[in-house]
């Protein structure tokens, strides 16, 4: 038997040679480094996110004056917050005197007091008060506010962006709004959120949700195995669908507890969307709510995911809705660990040194499209 030789991680990564498809061959995954280097990863935090808008969480999650979340981005935290003038902002979690961290998790606050030396800031981010830096030479309060960041939000889901100019989240969304437009996204409530950090590296969650070749064998006994067909729409996405009338937001064994989003399309009434925004977030909307998966990478072989769950107003309000909204809850939570199982199998495989890319099924040209939009960038520098 021959022996395989082993293959290391070059030290020209960023060689376009070495990602080149060749004449007539398939499309085939991406290198193994991509997954496990470090520097591949610094590159694709300059590349891609810090470059594009990222979804960080919903409007009506800050519904009120005073409240605040902070969302952690892979370039550190940021809080959404709501001011006394119901303006929403977004700001760098981070003091302006010594850079702690500001505030944690969620809640309501009349003022930010940072948790070090009790610097104060004001609901619209100016410094309001500073301890024991009166006579401190060249200090003004009003050149300390909190920093503000870019932010646009598009039906309720908040974007923020790092890139110093660069195009707007419509731009950058395309026809993908449009596409949703009856599902009434901006209507809707976030009612939960669950985190778990993955033993993988970023892109393997999102490559799972792009393709229903693993259904059959990883969801087998949940969902079971799932048909779903690519759609082209203009902008940086990519949507799959699902046919049927029944909402998949339950376990199959599960009826349907609620009822359709009023005024829904004729064509959205007949299909559940699995679809991706670039670069982290995959957002499912079915007949009657919506869920997202956002995926922040933490190392190279490290992420977190991050889900959130939307349903209509009018949904949240019925009587039975705590009870029957646990049926969703613990499809979305099952399916999950479902999926970040199996991808920390294939991050230990991917370890293995003698590991060559593989060849895509035709069930997998979404996954396809993916890698390319990473690499462009990525090769792009
Ligand atoms: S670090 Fe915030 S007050 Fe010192
Ligand atoms: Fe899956």
């Amino acid at each position: 038997m021959t022996a395989i030789a082993p293959l290391r991680e070059p030290d020209d990564l960023f060689d376009p040679r070495h990602y080149e498809a060749g004449a007539g061959r398939a499309a085939r995954s991406l290198p193994r480094w991509c997954y496990t280097s470090r520097a591949f990863l610094e590159r694709e935090i300059d590349a891609i996110f810090l470059r594009h808008w990222l979804f960080v969480g919903r409007e009506d999650e800050v519904a009120k004056p005073g409240d605040y979340r902070v969302c952690d981005t892979s370039s550190g935290p940021v809080v959404m917050l709501r001011g006394r003038d119901e303006q929403l902002r977004v700001f760098g979690n981070t003091c302006r005197h010594r850079g702690s961290a500001l505030l944690h998790g969620a809640g309501n606050c009349r003022a930010i007091v940072c948790p070090y030396h009790r610097w104060t800031y004001a609901l619209d981010g100016s410094l309001a008060a500073a301890p024991h830096m009166d006579g401190v030479e060249g200090f003004e309060p009003a050149d300390h506010a909190l920093i503000p960041v870019r932010h646009e939000i598009w039906d309720g889901f908040v974007f923020v962006s790092f890139a110093a100019g660069g195009p707007d989240l419509a731009t950058h969304l395309g026809g993908y709004p449009a596409k949703f437009a009856s599902h009434r996204l901006a209507e809707m409530v976030t009612v939960g959120r669950d985190s778990y950090e993955v033993g993988c590296n970023w892109k393997l969650l999102l490559e799972n949700a792009l393709e229903d070749y693993h259904t059959a064998a990883v969801h087998g006994t949940s969902i079971g195995t799932q048909q779903a067909y690519p759609e082209e729409v203009a902008g940086a996405c990519e949507i799959l669908y699902v046919p049927g009338a029944r909402a998949v937001g339950v376990l199959p064994k599960e009826e349907t507890a609620f009822p359709h989003i009023p005024g829904l399309s004729e064509e959205a009434a007949e299909r559940s969307y699995f679809t991706l925004v670039y670069p982290n977030t995959q957002f499912c909307f079915t007949q009657d709510c919506a869920w997202w998966l956002t995926v922040l990478p933490t190392g190279p072989d490290t992420c977190r995911l991050d889900l959130g769950y939307c349903f209509p107003r009018e949904t949240v309000a019925r009587p039975d809705f705590e009870a029957n909204a646990a049926k969703y809850f613990a499809r979305w939570r099952l399916v999950a660990e479902e999926d970040l199982g199996i991808v920390e199998i294939q991050q230990r495989g991917l370890a293995s040194v003698v590991r060559r890319d593989g060849p895509l099924s035709w069930k997998e040209g979404t996954v396809a499209s993916f890698d390319r939009w990473i690499l462009d960038k990525v090769l792009q520098g």
